[in-house]
């Protein structure tokens, strides 16, 4: 056995202690940085990462989470619980920013952003100050904002005599109707319309732009929710019969589809209409994508009566309160939301950067043509009720709504007791 003299311990103490004083870890010199998303969200990281070392000195390591918002929050739920030092800094659905920040996880920024010379005007004010201000402390800021669109077939609806998109959901299901009729006789597997109707956070954004398109959503009125209204329930209705009644949307919806399952369908030229959010242009419009040049986009249609309405979403960057290198992490965040990252976020992604001055750039205008109809997409914005208990109220919805897609619940079933259980969790949380 290898046994050190008192001699050899005394001189290898230094290095034990210093190895004790950095938790483990010995490379200050590294950050790492959790992100997610499609393929091509997480190549265009990996290029931002190696520009970052190479501008900085900083290296700047990814954990590649997956595209699903629930998985990407879980799996930074488990090691922020546990008050890992890594990740330093982390993408965050603006869904879940109030839980983090309620938890105390997050930094606050503003000592930083003085430091750095980083003005808080050069961001989204309503933004800043909705979703990543907290208690008045700054904790977060956005990298992208996003809004739910309609993605249409220009090519498709111009030859069966269409001047436009459809305005109302009556008008789409028409449209779709003669259009789908027509179209599967040459392709068995085309379909009218795709949208994000699995289990997950993604079913929660697409029920809200439906009942928001009809005058409903979800309000929390002296804190109680109010979920069980006429407007919800026909939207509801509507989303169950585009499934069963119309058959426009796969059976596979409350099954599979998610954002890139359900951008695949319409990329491969497979669906007529697609309810996604703005990363999805790009894509649709690369070198070797089937429906480049075919693919319009505009607001989401709305019910008689209502307006359009897109869900508001987006990813902001955190830092963890228990980094031991924040001082280079907030270099990276700098360097990430930097004019020069955030044009390239634009013109290589098609993301809504957070950063205002981003769009007076002409390389973004002629990247974005539909610029003007985001503005309105933004306009239209609804948000999710920004509360800490948020992700919780989010599952009680997902799995009632999920439940009446696949026909496993009634209507009225569903409403009552969801109701019911969404009322228990905004009880048991706003006395806490
Ligand atoms: C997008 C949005 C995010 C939303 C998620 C739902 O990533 O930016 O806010 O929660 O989709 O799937």
């Amino acid at each position: 056995m290898f046994l050190l003299s008192k001699r050899g311990l005394l001189l290898l103490l230094p290095v034990l202690m210093l190895i004790i004083s950095c938790g483990g870890d010995l490379n200050d010199n590294t950050v790492v940085l959790a992100v997610g998303g499609a393929p091509s969200e997480i190549d265009f990281w990996e290029k931002t990462a190696s520009e970052c070392e190479e501008k900085t000195g900083i290296k700047l390591q990814l954990i590649r989470q997956p595209t699903d918002t629930d998985q990407r929050r879980q799996n930074l739920v488990t090691s922020l619980r546990a008050r890992k030092s890594t990740p330093d800094i982390f993408l965050m659905d603006v869904a879940w920013i109030a839980q983090f920040a309620a938890s105390e996880w997050l930094e606050p920024l503003e000592p930083y952003m003085k430091k750095h010379n980083l003005p808080v005007e050069s961001f989204f004010e309503p933004v800043v100050r909705q979703a990543d201000t907290y208690n008045d402390k700054l904790i977060a800021l956005p990298v992208y904002v996003d809004g739910g669109l309609l993605y249409y077939r220009k090519d498709l609806l111009q030859k069966y005599g269409y001047s436009g998109p459809p305005a109302t959901w009556d008008e789409l299901v028409s449209c779709a109707l003669k259009i789908t009729e027509e179209e599967r006789k040459k392709n068995r597997n085309f379909t009218g319309f795709v949208w994000q109707g699995a289990q997950y956070e993604g079913l929660v954004c697409n029920f809200l732009e439906f009942a928001s398109s009809n005058n409903g959503g979800i309000v929390l009125s002296e804190s109680q929710p109010v979920f069980d209204t006429e407007q919800n329930r026909k939207a509801v209705k509507f989303m169950r019969d585009l499934i069963h009644t119309h058959k426009l949307s796969p059976s596979n919806t409350y099954t599979n589809m998610k954002e890139e399952e359900v951008r695949l369908v319409f990329q491969n030229g497979n669906a007529l209409f697609e309810r996604n959010w703005p990363y999805a242009w790009k894509i649709h419009q690369a070198s070797d994508s089937p429906v480049k040049n075919k693919t319009g986009v505009s607001l989401l249609p709305h019910f008689e009566g209502g307006k359009p309405a897109a869900a508001l979403g987006g990813w902001h960057i955190g830092l963890s309160r228990f980094s031991k290198n924040k001082e280079n992490a907030f270099t990276c965040i700098d360097y990430i939301l930097s004019s020069e990252v955030q044009t390239e976020f634009v013109t290589s992604l098609g993301w809504n950067s957070g950063r205002v001055d981003i769009y007076d750039n002409v390389e973004v205008q002629k990247t974005i043509p539909h610029a003007e109809i985001l503005k309105n997409v933004f306009r239209h914005a609804v948000t999710r009720p920004l509360v800490p208990h948020y992700s919780y109220m989010s599952s009680v919805l997902q799995r009632y709504l999920n439940a009446v897609m696949a026909g496993r619940m009634e209507l009225d079933k569903a409403f009552t007791e969801c109701e019911s259980e969404l009322g228990k969790i905004v009880s048991q949380y706003s006395n806490q």
